[in-house]
């Protein structure tokens, strides 16, 4: 993942937005509907051009809908691939009794992460690390919550089918996976950009080769 990648991908959304929305989940295999999400353009800060998605949370009613999505239970391990504020694992510990772990690149989210496990009383059961997601170990995940950019879905697609096993469960909110044709599509219902929808797939026991190679990413409007 080069700097210029990244910093292209959020001048893009940026325009996008400044061009007044246009949708970004779309992608060659069904017409989407969402509504983009993407920060307003106070909240694009100088940090965010190093990161593959600027940080735009989700509002808690979309995490709970994510969560009971993937049906996560006390025996899940969920990963938050780009956390922010840590707000999916706590949830997923707090509300749902799993194992949450969030990785952020951001160290001022992951401190704020941790700060408020502490005050949610999951300290214990959720942990924030400062990484790159393209850099982090899933084999122990049983779950993967993402709310990034389609093409970062797209590139991050191996790598969950590589490392997560058979069974183990993707919801996204917002934005697909090219070609992987989610099991599940979900209305969400109102979040802060409008409507939002939540993706489910399952790890499935052979992964088809054409989900390994990432080229589709080009077909990603
Ligand atoms: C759209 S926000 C989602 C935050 C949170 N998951 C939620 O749904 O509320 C995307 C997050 O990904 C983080 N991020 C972007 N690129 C990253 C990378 N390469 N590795 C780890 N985190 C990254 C950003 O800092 C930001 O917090």
């Amino acid at each position: 993942m080069t700097l210029s990648f990244r910093n292209s991908l959020v001048t893009i959304g940026a325009l996008l937005l400044l061009l007044g929305g246009l949708p970004l989940g779309a992608t060659a295999q069904e017409p989407d509907t969402t509504v983009q999400a993407v920060p307003p353009p106070e909240n694009v800060t100088s940090e965010d051009e190093d990161k593959d998605a600027p940080y735009v949370p989700t509002v808690k009613s979309v995490v709970r809908q994510m969560l009971e999505t993937a049906n996560v239970t006390e025996n899940d391990v969920v990963y938050d691939l780009g956390s922010g504020d840590g707000r999916i694992p706590i949830m997923a510990a707090k509300e749902f009794g799993a194992r949450g772990v969030g990785i952020e690149i951001d160290s001022a989210l992951v401190a704020k992460a941790r700060q408020k496990a502490k005050e949610a009383g999951v300290a214990d059961m959720v942990e924030f690390r400062q990484q790159d997601f393209f850099d982090v170990d899933l084999h122990d995940a049983t779950v993967v919550t993402l709310y990034l950019w389609p093409e970062i879905n797209v590139k991050l697609r191996p790598k969950l089918l590589e490392d997560l096993d058979p069974g183990d469960r993707i919801v996204s909110h917002d934005f697909r996976m090219g070609e992987w044709k989610p099991e599940r599509r979900v209305d969400a219902g109102k979040g802060n950009t409008g409507r939002e929808t939540v993706y489910l797939w399952t790890v499935p026991e052979t992964v088809p080769e054409r989900l390994m190679d990432t080229t589709d990413v080009s077909t990603i409007k």
